[in-house]
């Protein structure tokens, strides 16, 4: 062998290659044998700490104890040693008070998500986007008024708007009129015909409002903002609903709508953390 194949005066495997190629012998880096060592005794401690060798009928069980059931337990606990921190306040807390506290309408907005998927996605839509002919409840629009209490009452005792059907009483030409008048009311304008009969024979704003601006005290819709409760907000769908009413029993055609009471449904405190959910969800007012 000569200099010219092995230049670092290191000891070699004696093999050379291509008469040029000498294999050193070089030890590896010590921060790597020294990585080497350490994780030949990790596997060791862990084998002994840990479940670990399968044995006929069962397996070392590792001198700590350790199973991910437990695991998966004790993590459970915690959670619910954090959750009952909260809930034992919420029991008997106003909707009201709840949201008077910030780091309470923090825990109920993200706790509540589910209730609302379980109970009222199913027709307020997910999140409250709301579902066709069921009413929006993240826009500040509100049949029955956005205060905490208002929402609270919504839930707990649950809501039936009533408009009587007007078919037999007014004329198709008359309806199309308050049609016409009403679509012109939510885009800004009226529509004199129609404008006369609403205050006129119609009788619309005893509940509508003198400027149809809605009355929450009646659940009756704003028929100026442009939102509609029964879509498509067309002049058809209107006529539709000044002729059939909404939820009279007088006429078959009449559209219903009905929000159930869950009172002796679920716990009050469910209730005022829905409620809260609701007001947050950007309308409350
Ligand atoms: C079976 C369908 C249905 C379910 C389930 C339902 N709602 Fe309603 N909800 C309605 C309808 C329909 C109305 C409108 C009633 C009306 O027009 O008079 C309404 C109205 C409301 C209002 C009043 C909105 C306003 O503009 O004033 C609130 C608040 C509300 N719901 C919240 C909830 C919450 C919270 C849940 C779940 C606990 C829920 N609803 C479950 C159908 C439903
Ligand atoms: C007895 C009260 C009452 C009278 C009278 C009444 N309404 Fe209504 N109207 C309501 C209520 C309540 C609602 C909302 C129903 C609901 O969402 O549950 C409504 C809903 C409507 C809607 C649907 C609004 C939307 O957002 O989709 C229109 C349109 C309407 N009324 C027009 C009229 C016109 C026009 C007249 C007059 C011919 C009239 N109403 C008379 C109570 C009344």
């Amino acid at each position: 062998m000569s200099e010219k194949t092995n230049p670092y005066k290191v000891p070699t495997t004696g093999h050379v290659w291509d008469d040029n190629l000498a294999e050193l012998l070089n030890e590896p880096p010590k921060w790597w044998m020294i990585g080497f060592w350490a994780s030949i005794v990790m596997v060791v401690v862990y084998f002994v700490m840990y479940p670990s060798i399968p044995l006929v009928n069962s397996h070392f069980k590792g001198i700590i104890g350790w199973t991910s059931i437990k695991e998966l337990k004790e993590d459970m606990q915690a959670i619910e040693r954090s959750r009952a921190k909260y809930e034992n306040r919420l029991s008997g807390m106003s909707a009201a008070a709840i949201l008077a506290d910030d780091e309470l309408t923090q825990y109920v907005v993200r706790s509540a998500k589910v209730l609302f998927g379980d109970n009222c996605a199913g027709c307020h839509g997910t999140g409250g986007a709301g579902n066709p002919n069921f009413p929006v409840l993240v826009d500040d629009d509100w049949l029955y008024g956005g205060k905490i209490e208002d929402i609270v009452t919504s839930i707990a005792n649950g809501r039936r708007g009533n408009m009587p059907a007007h078919a037999g009483t007014l004329s198709e030409q008359e309806i199309a009129d308050l049609a016409k008048h009403v679509k012109a009311l939510s885009e800004g304008g009226e529509y004199a015909p129609g404008k006369e009969l609403y205050s006129g024979k119609g009788k619309c704003f005893a509940c509508h409002g003198p400027e149809g601006k809605g009355m929450t005290a009646l659940g009756a819709a704003n028929l100026t903002d442009g939102i509609w409760r029964f879509s498509p907000g067309t002049e058809e769908a209107i006529a539709y609903t000044i002729a059939h009413g909404v939820n009279d029993q007088k006429d078959p055609k009449t559209r219903n709508a009905v929000m159930p009471k869950f009172s002796g449904k679920m716990s009050e405190t469910d209730i005022n953390k829905l409620a809260v959910y609701v007001y947050k969800l950007g309308g409350g007012q």
